[in-house]
């Protein structure tokens, strides 16, 4: 297995130089031959060069499934009913608008009982909280986005154009599309793995789990069903930007991808810029 990650880590980084002049400048901030041909540019700053040579679409797509198991949270964007129900405290003037809100997720689907499962194709698992406005939005009707981003490792990454400072425009960023599964009640026995995959990013969560004894807040197990998926890798000139091809993001897993889909690896095989071990899983 490490030699199948160490070729994952090749083939995203370790290019030689040359062929970073095969790059369209187009959006480049410096160009490549500016930063090859710099005097200024020492040996660890022609590693970081490497990092121009653009990933393949399928190694985006290994490189958001790796970012969706990595993180705990995500901004989930609904909408707003539209007309605001003349009971509700919402203001009338938001109705049909956009609110993005910060909620706990995990990449728990190979947890679900078999029957539920979807064969972790990268839906992730939501703790729903029935008084959030997130969820409310969604029992009037809305759909959702999730977004996903890499920003907080800004300062462990390497930056992407020597002479440029840290930059989290340089760090993907990923928003899935979709709507919400809520899943049946589980038995116990059947929830208990789903839990301890939840509560491996969650601990807090423990309290309002559904069912927990005395939970503040009424609670149920959902998941995002993914039916679009759009990343950012980064800046454009080195990174791809656009419409994933979903079939792929579906059939990439831990260890290896679908029959069919990309070359067979999977997102162990990969890391994300600036990755710290801790986050390794
Ligand atoms: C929500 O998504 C479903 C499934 O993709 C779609 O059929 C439905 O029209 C969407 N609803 C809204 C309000 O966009
Ligand atoms: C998406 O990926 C699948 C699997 O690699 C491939 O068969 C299909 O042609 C791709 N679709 C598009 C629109 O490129």
């Amino acid at each position: 297995m490490l030699s199948r990650a160490f070729a994952g880590l090749l083939a995203l980084s370790a290019l030689p130089i040359a062929s970073a002049s095969a790059i369209p400048h187009g959006q480049a901030i410096l160009n490549t031959d500016e930063i090859t041909s710099s005097p200024l540019l020492q040996e660890s700053e022609a590693t970081d060069a490497n990092t121009l040579i653009r990933p393949t679409w399928f190694e985006s797509a290994l490189l958001a499934r790796r970012m969706l198991a990595l993180s705990p949270s995500g901004v989930v964007s609904t909408i707003f009913p539209d007309p605001i129900p003349p009971s509700s405290r919402t203001p009338a003037s938001v109705a049909g608008l956009p609110i993005g809100l910060r909620e706990y997720i995990a990449d728990c689907d190979t947890s679900l009982p078999e029957d539920l499962s979807h064969g972790d194709n990268g839906d992730p698992t939501i703790l729903a909280l029935r008084v959030a406005t997130t969820f409310k939005n969604i029992g009037a009707g809305s759909n959702l986005s999730l977004e996903l981003d890499w920003w907080d490792h800004v300062d462990k990454a390497i930056p992407v154009y020597p002479g440029l400072p840290w930059s989290p425009a340089a760090l993907p960023r990923i928003t899935l599309f979709g709507y919400l599964d809520p899943l049946p009640q589980l038995s116990n026995q059947k929830a208990a793995a789903l839990e301890k995959c939840f509560l491996r990013s969650h601990p807090d969560a423990k309290v309002w789990l559904p069912g927990a004894p005395g939970s503040p807040h009424a609670s149920f197990w959902a998941r995002l069903i993914v039916t679009q998926v759009y990343w950012i890798g980064g800046f454009g000139d080195v990174q791809q930007i656009g419409w994933m091809n979903v079939t792929e993001w579906k059939g990439i897993g831990r260890w290896e991808s679908a029959a069919g889909v990309g070359d067979g690896r999977g997102w162990e095989d990969v890391r994300l810029p600036g990755e710290k071990s801790e986050d390794s899983i």
